[in-house]
């Protein structure tokens, strides 16, 4: 039953990106990074003893940039552009470099040189310094959030925001409220296909899942629904989809041009418009929610709330900050999880057998009309390596960045100054076919427990969420949204 109705849904999957942080994924726009490894600043040649010369930089090879706008423009990977790291890898090898003016980006594609930089990524991990997103703050004395803070007052926010996204008693905490917002999901849906898909189809499923993962995030961060699930949306949810997606397009283009002359381009105010709405919206909810507290206050209630009121009564941020954070954490917490819960259903919709297999288990764990609970989940590991299995074929993230902005570091054979800016390619290596066999395969099988090539698999062959104290800071919400919603879709489909 579920089978049928998920390949009628006209699914469109097309949004792919994070907040950014797949800024160094093309290499295009890392082109103004401030302080970043300039190629005269290391092309010494350092001699460790007196027979073997240490590898640097100057000695890796990697398309210049002629060849990477080739690349991009004519053979037409700038839609692709993770999967140039596939072809670039076969060209060059693990690691090479691409170079972009005065800049150069050291891409490094197997597991094993990934988790070398990465263990090495020192105490306060710099991903990219995101100039324009913080000149945007700077200029309009914003806080920045934990996306765009760097250093120790970056370590502070994360310490602060931490324990109520990521700690499972917490998280679980969230489970009612994420449960409802499913239900009305559910709804959503079955209203869509009676009036305008002719009792079948969603027409633009992936619209739809933006706004369950828009209305999800908002009901865990602010404790209030958005509407965005309603007969007719908000007017204001509108304008918020719309300037997030405005947001992200004009920043792509901004970083191509010099910092100078930001302030007297035309895209600079449409960049600074789309931000002003989205900090906007946090802002209202920010105070809407302090006002709640107060009048609470005044009249002698308990004041009792999650992540929001939370963060407004512990005193350890300024209001300023919280809304700095917030606005991050919103932003970060929807294309992210609407994509991979579209693309997850897109597998099941063509592999009926796999659709089966989870439906049994659902049905096992939770029979007749029972609601899961995040307990529930942790008896569906099908369900949960249909996610892991998901954001390997599909990460959302294909390409993240680090900066060695503490110590020169060895990768491989080679060394690296200080602030070389590193492209993890981790899409090349989710594709990489001595750690996942058939890799273009949808097999969520080779994620259980026990199975034989979970025991072969490399710890950074897939790391979907990032790694270490800068990894992914809404992970646990995010995996509960997508387990909640995946496991209760049969009910409507
Ligand atoms: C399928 C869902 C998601 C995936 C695959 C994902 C993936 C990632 C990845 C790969 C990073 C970079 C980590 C690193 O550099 O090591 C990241 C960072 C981040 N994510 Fe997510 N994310 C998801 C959902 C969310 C959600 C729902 C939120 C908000 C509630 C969120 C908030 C953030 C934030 C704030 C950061 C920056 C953390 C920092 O720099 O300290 N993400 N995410």
């Amino acid at each position: 039953m579920l089978r049928k109705s998920l390949v009628s849904l006209g699914l469109r999957v097309n949004r792919q990106q994070h907040a950014g942080i797949q800024t160094a994924k093309a290499g295009l726009n890392a082109g103004n990074h401030a302080g970043i490894h300039r190629r005269d600043a290391a092309t010494t040649t350092t001699v460790i003893n007196d027979s073997v010369k240490q590898k640097t930089m100057d000695d890796l090879g990697g398309p210049s940039l002629m060849s990477t706008l080739n690349w991009l423009f004519v053979k037409g990977y700038f839609k692709k552009a993770q999967q140039m790291q596939i072809e670039h890898r076969k060209i060059y090898g693990p690691l090479w470099k691409s170079t972009f003016g005065p800049l150069v980006v050291v891409n490094v594609a197997t597991a094993e040189l990934i988790e070398q930089v990465l263990r090495q990524e020192g105490r306060h991990p710099v991903r990219t310094d995101m100039p324009h997103w913080r000149r945007y703050r700077e200029v309009r004395n914003h806080a920045y959030g934990p996306l765009t803070e760097m250093g120790a007052n970056w370590q502070r926010i994360r310490s602060i925001l931490n324990p109520r996204m990521l700690k499972p008693k917490h998280v679980s905490s969230y489970t009612n409220t994420v449960n409802d917002v499913v239900t009305d999901f559910i709804h959503r849906v079955a209203w869509l296909r009676d009036t305008n898909g002719g009792g079948v189809m969603v027409n633009d499923l992936t619209e739809e899942l933006y706004k369950f993962a828009f209305e999800g995030i908002c009901s865990v961060l602010f404790e209030t629904r958005m509407g965005c699930l309603n007969e007719e949306v908000p007017e204001e949810t509108q304008k918020f989809i719309v300037s997030v997606g405005e947001m992200f397009r004009l920043s792509n283009i901004i970083i191509l041009f010099p910092k100078r002359i930001w302030p007297y381009i035309p895209f600079w105010k449409q960049f600074a418009a789309a931000w002003d709405h989205l900090f906007k919206i946090s802002e209202e909810m920010v105070q809407k929610k302090m006002a709640q507290i107060q009048q609470q206050v005044h009249l002698k209630q308990q004041v009792e709330g999650a992540y929001l009121t939370h963060l407004l009564l512990s005193d350890q941020m300024t209001v300023t900050e919280i809304l700095g954070s917030i606005t991050e954490l919103l932003l970060a917490g929807v294309d992210t999880t609407s994509n991979t819960i579209a693309w997850s259903l897109y597998q099941l919709a063509k592999i009926p057998e796999i659709q089966e297999q989870l439906y049994q288990e659902v049905i096992r764990v939770c029979p007749g009309d029972k609601v899961p609970t995040s307990e529930d989940i942790a008896h569906m590991p099908y369900l949960k390596a249909i996610i892991r299995e998901t954001l390997r074929l599909y990460p959302v993230v294909p390409g993240n960045a680090r900066l060695n902005v503490e110590n020169e570091i060895v990768v491989g054979d080679h060394l690296f100054p200080k602030n070389t800016l590193f492209h993890l390619c981790h899409y090349a290596v989710s594709y990489d076919e001595s750690f996942f066999p058939d890799a273009h395969s949808f097999l969520p099988d080779r994620w259980l427990r026990g199975s034989d090539e979970r025991t072969k698999q490399h710890p950074f062959g897939s790391v979907p969420f990032g790694f270490g104290i800068r990894a992914c800071l809404g992970r646990r919400v995010a995996e509960l949204e997508m387990y909640l919603l995946l496991s209760r879709v049969k009910a409507s489909l």
